[in-house]
């Protein structure tokens, strides 16, 4: 769907039967080799590529060169207001696994390692020392599968997010549920998945492989972790039933590095408040909550100059921002990650690099001008390595699966 006056996702109109461009290889090895002088000289890293491109069509990444270039695009992500740390990227390198099964017991790995629920094993050989956390201390981290090779079929998970809630529509036309995914929840109904009907029912991953098809996983327990969502004065807040997940793990965008695509390779960070508080609980084709809410707080809402809706959304934030404190769950608020992301200017201007940025996205939904990346302008460069959204996946992900 195209909406006027919306920017799509940043696409580079990828063809996947396409051989590797020896151009972006070159570019990416350059700049991957010149920020790591541990890696040692490119010259000769990059005779092998272009010889191995020439014989086969694409080549195969060092682990070096997979880990730094995930950092790249992280780095890249021009919607992203949380860059600064993208050093702390952990990168889990899955480019073996290849049945539908194997698939799914690492994205449950992912999300634990993701959530703190899992000590991260040796065999995470690019993710460093193993290390013991306390459940709630998000870390950032991508799983890279498989990349794609030139003009053959690929796996892919057809969910936008690892963690997602059902939306439904009752007989009567009262909606449940998160109906952003009505349509998605509908498409893994039609494929037997059956939900308890109720506003925060887990969806299904559904896992397509070239060889078994698309086949639908129920992520257990102990892969999700979730905060009800109460307010620090407001009592009846809580009996309101609302919780939300803590782990935000995008799953369906192409992480293309140095001319090579992986189609999944599933990336969290950590979450900001905001993102809850102001759009998946409040946008009123999502949770809806401003009018109940303010309802609640009895707020006056005969007129818009009461500002109820913005004192709604202020406390709806700040039941989010406690619950997942009192939780001992990371989460940062708008002003913190603003600050943050100033410093990430700073930083990177000092690299010598730019950072491109998109307004639109980098502002956050609730006191805008409040914050200092408010009071500028950004480049708006498309720079690689970075991650795209292609129109399959993102039909795949809207409950609409097309033949590709
Ligand atoms: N805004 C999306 C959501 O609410 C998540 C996008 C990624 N967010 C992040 N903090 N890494 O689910």
């Amino acid at each position: 769907m195209h909406v006027p006056g919306y920017r799509d996702t940043p696409t580079d109109e990828w063809d996947p039967a396409a051989p590797v461009d020896p151009a972006e290889a070159d570019d990416f090895l350059r700049a991957c080799y010149a920020e790591n002088p541990r890696l040692g000289p490119v010259e000769p890293r990059l005779a092998i590529v272009r010889a191995q491109i020439a014989a086969t069509g694409t080549y195969v990444h060092t682990p070096e060169e997979l880990g730094h270039g995930a950092k790249m695009a992280w780095r890249n992500s021009s919607r992203c207001i949380g860059r600064l740390y993208w050093r702390s990227l952990v990168v889990l390198d899955r480019r073996r696994a290849r049945t539908a099964e194997e698939i799914f017991s690492l994205l449950v790995r992912h999300l634990q390692v993701a959530g703190g629920a899992a000590p991260m094993s040796r065999l995470d050989a690019t993710a460093g020392p193993p290390v013991e956390r306390p459940p709630g201390t998000i870390r950032p981290v991508i799983s890279v599968f498989a990349p794609a090779v030139p003009g053959r079929p690929h796996a892919s998970v057809w969910n936008d997010q690892l963690v997602r809630y059902a939306g439904y529509v009752t007989e009567q036309g009262r909606r449940i549920g998160d109906p952003r995914n009505l349509a998605f929840t509908r498409a893994m109904e039609a494929l037997g998945w059956k939900g308890k009907g109720e506003a925060f029912d887990i969806l299904p991953l559904a896992i397509e492989t070239p060889h078994e098809g698309v086949q639908l996983f129920d992520l257990p327990e102990r892969a999700v972790l979730e905060v009800p969502v109460a307010h620090p004065e407001y009592g009846w807040f809580a009996e309101l039933g609302i919780r939300w997940h803590a782990v935000p793990a995008i799953s369906n965008m192409r992480l293309s590095i140095g001319g090579i695509n992986y189609p999944l390779a599933p990336f969290n960070g950590w979450y900001m408040g905001t993102e809850i508080g102001s759009r998946n609980l409040a946008d009123a084709d999502r949770y809806d909550l401003v009018p109940l809410v303010a309802r609640l707080m009895r707020l006056d809402t005969t007129s818009e100059s009461t500002l109820w809706r913005d004192r709604a959304l202020v406390e709806i934030n700040r039941a989010v921002l406690w619950s997942f404190e009192r939780a001992g769950v990371k989460i940062s608020d708008h002003h913190t990650e603003s600050a943050r992301f100033m410093a990430h200017l700073r930083n990177e201007e000092k690299a010598g690099r730019q950072v491109p940025a998109d307004w639109s996205w980098i502002v956050p939904p609730l006191s805008g001008g409040a914050t200092p990346v408010f009071h500028r302008y950004y480049h708006e460069a498309d720079l690689k390595p970075n991650f795209y959204l292609d129109a399959p996946a993102r039909a795949r992900a809207a409950g609409c699966p097309v033949a590709h």
